[in-house]
């Protein structure tokens, strides 16, 4: 996720950026540039660092132009340095290029730039774009854009400006968002509309595989054959603060709607074409991956339940055995580790110190480290020895959900990559495996569509003080996070407990009042979960049950069903926990709650 905006018409356009690119800053903060016509040249300025950085180093800088596209940056590909920010150039300097998504071929084509004698500056996927764009000089610009769309593959959202077409900017979608927003005389184009809003409030929506040229005077927009298609304009009615949010009332429930997108993110170039998984980036030999005898995956918080639902499938699917600690807790209990030992960490921020002083214990014994993380360039991703990103894009709720969902994705692909590398699994299981992973997005999507009747159903609880949230086998870690989050935001006492261990204790617990909450999606163990729930009932709690789509049987036991689509057992939580986070939502919005910023909490905890 990054944020691009571009302006022509008459005013001078570096503050203009700026202040679009401060409007954008949530989707991305780590560098930031811009690119500005002056004359028959382009000025690129980019810097490490907040918008406030961009902004100090642009200080006194005296050019006037009027036409330009500024970019905010969250690294995918590459470290978030001064020199992978964006915009991009290429050889010439001619041509400028923000960028937005992910270029799936993007190594082919550097190569075969390479080969024809380009000389990149960076480590990003972006700068193959500029490069090619140098190569069809002789084409008006709007024509080498599209070309440029024909042969990348993968997510784009470009804005591109070349030095001989001074008033135009061409922009482009596949994928990832962009919006042109229709002025007088001028005219924009951005990521989201709250980068524009301050100077109009209409907007054209483009569609994927769009083409568009903005001009001061008009704004035209085309297919990939060149053919001219009419978009679909509108007002915009939200003010500012509403448009930052996407128009949801709060940062945590437009997170947890982008769930679908950042999971489709996080899956994307990751499988080959002969349906196996693919982690190019992982940089781990196959000997070293055949070598482990035993795997640790640390975390604290949310990433401790990803770590939770990763022993389940780690297991299942490499047979190696799974330990998993809670960070805070692991280095001073004497674990036994050598150099056969596989250490994962997660941590969407990659900057928790409880996460970091565990894994640096780990890693000085010898062990590799695996680190899972949503920021490109932190503390844990400098510190291992392989890397899988989630690309969930910033975060900003405190309470983790689009990071969670996305951490449960990169580690279920981490561990039927370890199995393939291992010969632990049959290509063909990895295949259905796959199949089933790129379904994922869309069954998401459609367990959102609930999110109004769990509003309705979780008012009635709105004076409850008791949940459980129960669960087993993989489900078990959804559980836990299903409290977690009800805790975290709605400050309402939520146990999460293995279904099966409520009877050696907790069931004392149980009485009428009481909310259980069961996580009885697809399972061999479903049966003996529904018998649990059962006894649950018995002792006159509000059974709630998370069921896959048509599950009569399970139905029977709950005052109140919410299904999700049928995935196979080790995948189920991912869709299994969106009902969940919704729960949590609606009771805190009850009780009128700040969702975004809880009391008492962090989103990323640097102290022990
Ligand atoms: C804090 C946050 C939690 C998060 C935990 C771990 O406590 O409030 O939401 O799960 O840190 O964060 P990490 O960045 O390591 O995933």
């Amino acid at each position: 996720m990054c944020g691009i905006v571009g302006y022509v018409g008459p005013r001078p356009v570096q503050s203009l950026l700026i202040s679009g690119l401060r409007r954008l800053e949530y989707r991305g903060y780590d560098s930031a540039g811009v690119a500005i016509v002056e004359g028959s040249g382009i000025d690129v300025i980019r810097k490490a660092g907040r918008i406030a950085e961009l902004e100090a180093e642009l200080a006194g800088r005296s050019g006037q132009g009027t036409t330009g596209i500024g970019h905010t940056r969250w690294a995918t590909h590459g470290a978030p340095n001064t020199i992978n920010a964006h915009p991009h150039r290429d050889c010439s300097q001619n041509v400028a290029v923000a960028h937005n998504g992910i270029i799936e071929n993007w190594s082919n084509l550097k190569a075969e730039l390479i080969e024809s004698g380009h000389v990149f500056q960076s480590d990003t996927d972006t700068e193959v774009v500029a490069h090619l764009i140098e190569d069809m000089a002789d084409l008006p610009l709007e024509e080498s854009v599209r070309a440029v769309m024909r042969r990348a593959e993968g997510a784009l959202a470009l804005a591109v400006v070349r030095s001989d077409e001074p008033d135009l900017i061409v922009g482009a979608r596949r994928g990832s968002p962009l919006v042109v927003g229709l002025g007088d005389g001028e005219n924009f184009l951005a990521s989201d509309i709250p980068a524009f809003l301050e100077y109009t409030r209409r907007m054209a929506v483009l569609d994927d595989d769009r083409i568009v040229a903005v001009r001061p005077e008009g704004v035209t927009v085309t297919d990939l054959d060149g053919a001219v298609v009419e978009p679909a304009t509108r007002e915009i009615e939200w003010d500012l603060e509403s448009a930052e949010k996407g128009g949801f009332p709060d940062f945590m429930l437009k997170e947890i709607f982008e769930q679908p997108g950042a999971i489709r993110d996080t899956l994307r170039g990751r499988f080959d074409s002969d349906g196996l998984v693919r982690l190019r980036e992982l940089d781990l030999d196959l000997e070293t991956a055949r070598s482990f005898n035993k795997v640790f995956v640390i975390a604290c918080g949310t990433s401790y339940h990803a770590a939770m639902m990763a022993k389940y499938a780690i297991e299942r699917w490499t047979r190696l055995p799974v330990e998993i600690d809670i960070a805070s807790e692991f280095r001073y209990r004497d674990p036994v580790l050598d150099d056969k030992t596989l250490v994962i960490g997660i941590s969407q921020s990659g900057e928790t110190l409880d996460t970091l002083a565990a894994v640096r214990y780990a890693h000085a014994q010898g062990t590799t480290l695996i680190a899972v993380t949503n920021v490109v360039d932190s503390a844990l991703s400098r510190e291992s020895d392989a890397v899988l990103y989630t690309r969930a894009g910033p975060e900003i709720g405190v309470a983790a959900t689009k990071t969670f969902t996305t951490q449960l994705v990169a580690m279920q692909l981490l561990a039927l990559w370890l199995a393939h590398a291992r010969g632990s699994l049959d290509d063909a299981v990895i295949q259905n495996a796959v199949t089933a992973m790129s379904l994922l997005p869309d069954q998401v999507e459609q367990a959102l569509t609930q999110s109004d009747q769990i509003r309705e159903m979780s008012e009635q609880w709105a004076d409850r003080r008791d949940f459980f949230f129960l669960g087993r086998s993989a489900a078990f870690p959804v559980a836990m996070e299903g409290a977690l989050k009800l805790k975290e935001i709605a400050y309402v006492r939520a146990e999460g407990y293995p279904a099966g261990e409520m009877k050696h204790g907790p069931i004392a617990l149980i009485e009428e009042g009481v909310v259980v909450v069961g996580v009885a999606t697809n399972s061999h163990v479903k049966g003996k979960m529904l018998s649990n729930m059962e006894e649950m009932r018995a002792r006159a709690a509000t059974i709630v049950l998370v069921l896959t789509e048509g599950d009569a049987e399970g139905e029977a036991v709950a005052d109140e069903v919410i299904f999700v689509p049928w995935a196979p057992e080790l995948l189920s939580p991912v869709t299994a926990v969106v009902p969940l986070q919704l729960l949590a939502y609606w009771l805190a919005k009850k009780r009128g709650l700040d969702v975004d910023k809880p009391r008492n909490l962090a989103k990323t905890v640097t102290v022990e």
